[in-house]
């Protein structure tokens, strides 16, 4: 089969197109043919190796942390799922950028909802992201109606799906933050009520806040986005950290300056998570598909590239030149 990965870690040159065997599932797992692939940022740090060397079979890693597709195979056990159904896969361990992957039945939910049948494109970019955006929202920044929210990285896959999910969780205002002034007219056509540049963004949210800020903040930048943005929470506000796209040195807060401030600094992390709570992981994707199919939550994909053309997804992923969701296609 065809795939896309990488045999040492490095730039976007050391992806490169493989031919694989197709995998059989064992016990437990299922099979994904793959229609669509999301690009994630997290697949940029895989090959940057963030996560280590490349360990996969025959010294391989293929990236890809969600798809859409049809089930190919099952494996002894496994039940709920119908060979040919069109699903969504989040795939903790990677291997998206393939034709067939290999998946955990507990992270793939059928497209086939009670609101009607998710588009497999729209859904493929939709697994790792959306389930983020909820345990970002929910579970570790306890949104509750009514709360403002601010987004960091406002208009990337992520920040796309933050902002529907906030709206449909009933937030209060809702503030995005971008790298360029470039994106903040497509970001605030995500349903944003103001964008900002990231690098004066306090001062910005001050003004319109009246000095009260904000009660949740969503940041996957790090060091002195984080810290500043710790500065702009309103009484019992919480920080989420969620991600290192500032590549920062480690920042350690003062717990002084916490309980002194009525302040919280949150983490949450879907690897984690899939260890430790996979249902919740498995709940979200249904509801976020479910939300798909009802018309409630846009995919934002903005474009779709070829597999072969992966590096380019990166590129744009990692120089912050891209808006929204890619998809890499497998047709
Ligand atoms: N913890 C978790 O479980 C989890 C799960 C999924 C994703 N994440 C994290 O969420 C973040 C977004 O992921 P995504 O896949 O949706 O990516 P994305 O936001 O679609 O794309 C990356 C964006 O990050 C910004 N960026 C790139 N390099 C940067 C840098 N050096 N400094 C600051 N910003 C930079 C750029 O937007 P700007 O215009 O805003 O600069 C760029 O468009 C990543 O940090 C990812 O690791 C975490």
């Amino acid at each position: 089969m065809r795939a896309v990965g990488f045999r040492v870690n490095g730039g976007v040159e050391v992806l490169e197109e493989l031919d694989l065997p197709e995998p059989v599932p064992t016990a437990g797992q299922v099979t994904v043919r793959v229609a669509f692939a999301g690009v994630n940022f997290a697949e940029v740090q895989h090959r940057r190796g963030e996560f280590g060397a490349p360990d996969g079979p025959g010294g391989v890693d293929v990236p890809g942390l969600e798809v859409a597709g049809t089930v190919a195979a099952l494996g002894a056990g496994v039940s709920g799922l119908e060979v040919g159904e069109p699903v969504a896969a989040y795939l903790p361990d990677f291997g998206g950028y393939a034709e067939v992957v290999t998946a955990d039945p507990r992270f793939v939910r059928s497209l086939r909802t009670g609101a009607g049948e998710a588009d497999p494109a729209a859904a493929a970019g939709l697994s790792c992201v959306y389930p983020t955006a909820f345990g970002v929202l929910k579970d570790a920044g306890r949104l509750r109606e009514g709360e403002d929210v601010l987004v960091h990285s406002a208009a990337g896959g992520v920040g796309s799906a933050a902002v529907q999910l906030a709206r449909e969780l009933g937030a209060g205002r809702v503030y995005g933050t971008v790298g360029s002034a470039e994106k903040i007219p497509y970001a605030t056509g995500l349903g944003y009520d103001q964008v900002f540049p990231r690098e004066d963004f306090a001062e910005h949210l001050a003004d319109v806040t009246d000095g009260r800020g904000v009660d949740l903040v969503l940041d996957p930048v790090g060091g002195p986005v984080r810290e500043q943005s710790l500065s702009v929470l309103a009484p019992f506000g919480r920080v989420v950290a969620y991600g290192d796209l500032g590549r920062h040195e480690q920042w350690t807060a003062s717990v002084w300056d916490l309980w002194k401030g009525n302040r919280t600094i949150a983490g949450f992390n879907i690897g984690d998570l899939a260890r430790r709570a996979p249902e919740r992981i498995g709940d979200h994707l249904a509801e976020a598909l479910r939300l798909l199919a009802a018309g409630r939550v846009r995919s934002g994909v903005t474009q779709t590239l070829p597999l072969a053309e992966a590096a380019k997804a990166h590129e744009f992923l990692e120089t912050g030149t891209g808006r929204g969701k890619f998809l890499l296609s497998l047709g």
